[in-house]
């Protein structure tokens, strides 16, 4: 499979519930708060990622394969509820005495493991049967169109994050899109310029 839009964004996917997982797996006494904000924060990711697809992947999916279109949003919502389940465990276990911590989160890492394991099936779907029919709508220049769309101090986050996920080839592509593009900007700026002063 060539690298796309999809397959460079569920890495990073990956690459964060992953990270989750191994904190939890390690959390003390002293981590909770930390755990909870990096819980909150995948669990941010992995909507604004849903949305993305539910926005632009599966109505195009719809016209093509309705029943694939129609399950994967049916996983969507699963995996929403799933997350917002954690959400809400991870927020009780800051309540709780420390003489029921331990247990409450070895139930909270076990709850994100099972988690996991539903959201990378979901993510292997999309790829092995949604990615081929999208075509177009999928080209890795997309990533870097939406980061020229994000604020720079978000694009930069975002970036540093992506690049500990994603291979070096996979990298210089999208910073060659992302060049092109900002020089293909800045060209239509220079002759709206041009045309402006002419006029
Ligand atoms: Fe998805
Ligand atoms: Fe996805």
């Amino acid at each position: 499979m060539e690298p796309n839009a999809l397959t460079v964004i569920h890495k990073l996917v990956r690459h964060e519930i992953h990270a989750v997982s191994d904190r939890l797996a390690a959390a003390g006494d002293s981590d909770d708060r930390a755990v909870l904000e990096a819980i909150r924060r995948a669990a941010e990711m992995l909507r604004g990622h849903a949305e993305q697809e539910d926005a632009h992947l599966l109505p195009v999916l719809q016209a093509v394969a309705p029943e694939l279109a129609r399950r994967l949003d049916e996983q969507h919502h699963s995996l929403d509820r799933d997350m917002e389940a954690i959400c809400a465990s991870a927020e009780a276990l800051q309540r709780l005495p420390m003489s029921r911590r331990v247990r409450a989160r070895r139930q909270l890492h076990d709850a994100w493991n099972r988690f996991v394991a539903d959201c990378l099936l979901h993510m292997d779907e999309e790829e092995r049967a949604m990615q081929p029919l999208l075509g177009e709508g999928i080209v890795l220049s997309k990533v870097a169109e939406s980061t020229l769309a994000m604020e720079q101090a978000n694009a930069d986050e975002f970036l540093a994050n992506l690049w500990r996920a994603i291979t070096p080839q996979e990298r210089i592509a999208i910073e060659r899109a992302r060049l092109r593009l900002q020089l293909e900007r800045a060209a239509r700026r220079a002759e709206d310029c041009y045309e402006a002063d002419a006029a």
